[in-house]
């Protein structure tokens, strides 16, 4: 038996050297498992014979942190290019052990598959750490979602409910650089650090009954449901509190109670859970004041935890305070499992963008900032989420701006330059 002087990781494929001739491996799926895993494999050889031990292969891959990557469609695609940059930056400078696979998803998924999502790409997410999603979508396919239909899902939707996705957080936290982005005042705007949770697998989009109808004198219905049970509130107010509780013990509660019964309940349990989180403040605000305070006082905000639907809307509204859709980033977290494990999906806040989607002018912040938050809550490395996050904060300041950020639009740089300076400024990091 003889050790082996060294493995080279390539894209899909280990090479090992120091045999009599080179041996060459290829992996049936993409893993990129980092150098310093790599030189910690014990791998035998057994002469006459290729052997090395899998297990131990195995062990490493299987000890590591996963990272699914779903870039999806369009603009999708194009940012997720970019922040892939910095994962391979931070995996050969930074120590970040993390065993990356890209799938397809979306549109890409459809054309290939017929359906939007695979169950193998399901099952990918199941056991998957992090999942890094672009966006997904387009004119192209966006008639055979609206059809309806089981296999009509999103695939976003579909992974939402199979992973049972049910808090969905949106930090808006304003870069300093940025205050002029925002159609906001600076004044308003400066010191802005506040998270929608928005609770993401009931509500009205999920209700029954919902359709529409053509009645007996020809006209037509349409209908959805706004539904949740108690247990379904209980647990997204109980993880808004929690989240207080990591950062200003300040919590508001957005619903509809005075007209709406779902609300009613909703208004109910946060008043029953508020016990068990005493040093949180709590406050209950109407939905519809709550989007005047928005861009009224929104530095007055901590924690909003709201339903699906409100959320939607809140958290796109709060994405003008950062100045653009393509600087927010978000988390779709599903409960913990018996062994710890906890399904969890970060994705930039906007759409697959057709309309500026080959031109290489979108804004890659949101994707990195994304990423950042899947280094904070899910791959155990929030010194790399700052680093990341302070270098996406020194590629500002130097005055570069994608399109959308950009006070005059035809000095704006590209998705790849922003993600040049996002790197420079990484090396500068420590
Ligand atoms: P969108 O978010 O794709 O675009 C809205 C506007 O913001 C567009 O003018 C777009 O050019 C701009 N924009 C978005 N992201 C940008 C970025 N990173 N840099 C610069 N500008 C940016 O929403 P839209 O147009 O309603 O939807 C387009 C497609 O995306 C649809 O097919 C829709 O179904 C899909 N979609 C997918 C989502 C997801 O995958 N999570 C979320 C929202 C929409
Ligand atoms: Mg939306």
């Amino acid at each position: 038996m003889r050790r082996i002087s060294g493995v080279f990781a390539a894209a899909g494929r280990i090479e090992l050297v120091g045999t009599h001739k080179p041996y060459r491996h290829r992996f049936a799926s993409c893993h990129y498992p980092s150098k310093r895993a790599l030189h910690r494999w014990t791998l035998i050889l057994i002469p006459g014979g290729c052997r090395y031990q899998i297990p131990s292969l195995r062990s490493v891959l299987d000890n590591m942190k996963k990272l699914l990557v779903l870039p999806g469609d369009h603009i999708g695609v194009e940012v997720i290019d970019q922040t892939l940059r910095v994962v391979d930056w931070l995996r050969t400078h930074a120590d970040l052990e993390v065993d990356v696979t890209t799938d397809i998803i979306g549109g890409a998924s459809w054309d290939r598959h017929g359906t939007f999502v695979t169950d193998t790409v399901v099952e990918k997410c199941r056991v998957a750490d992090a999942i890094l999603f672009g966006a997904e979508g387009g004119p192209k396919w966006d008639e055979i979602k609206a059809r309806g239909g089981p296999k009509m899902l999103s695939g976003l939707r579909q992974l939402r409910k199979d992973l049972d996705l049910f808090a969905n957080l949106r930090p808006v936290k304003p870069f300093d650089a940025l205050d002029d982005a925002s159609s906001l005042k600076p004044e308003v705007v400066r010191g802005v650090d506040l998270v929608v949770v928005r609770e993401l697998t009931s509500g009205i989009y999920y209700g029954q009954p919902r359709g529409i109808e053509t009645r007996d004198d020809g006209s037509r219905r349409g209908i959805d449901t706004q539904s949740y049970t108690d247990a379904e509130i209980e647990r997204i107010v109980r993880f808004g509190f929690e989240l207080a509780m990591s950062r200003r013990k300040h919590l508001t509660s957005v619903d509809k109670a005075n007209v709406l019964r779902s609300s009613v309940l909703w208004r109910d349990v946060v008043t029953e859970v508020a016990p068990d989180f005493p040093q949180v403040t709590l406050n209950h605000l109407y939905v519809d004041n709550a989007t005047m305070q928005l861009v009224r006082d929104p530095k007055q905000f901590d924690v909003i935890v709201t339903d699906n639907l409100f959320g939607d809307i809140l958290s796109d509204g709060a994405a003008m305070i950062t100045g653009s859709l393509g600087m927010l980033p978000s988390a779709s977290l599903g409960p913990v499992d018996s062994s710890g494990h906890r399904p969890a999906l970060f994705e930039p806040v906007h759409g697959s963008a057709p309309d500026i989607a080959g031109q290489g002018i979108a804004n890659p912040i949101a994707a990195m900032l994304s990423l950042a938050m899947a280094l904070r809550l899910a791959l155990e490395r929030p010194d790399l989420a700052d680093r990341v996050e302070s270098a996406i904060a020194g590629a500002l300041n130097t005055g570069l701006r994608t399109a959308d950020i950009a006070a005059d639009p035809s000095k704006a740089t590209s998705t790849t330059e922003m993600a040049d300076a996002v790197l420079a400024k990484l090396a500068l990091t420590s």
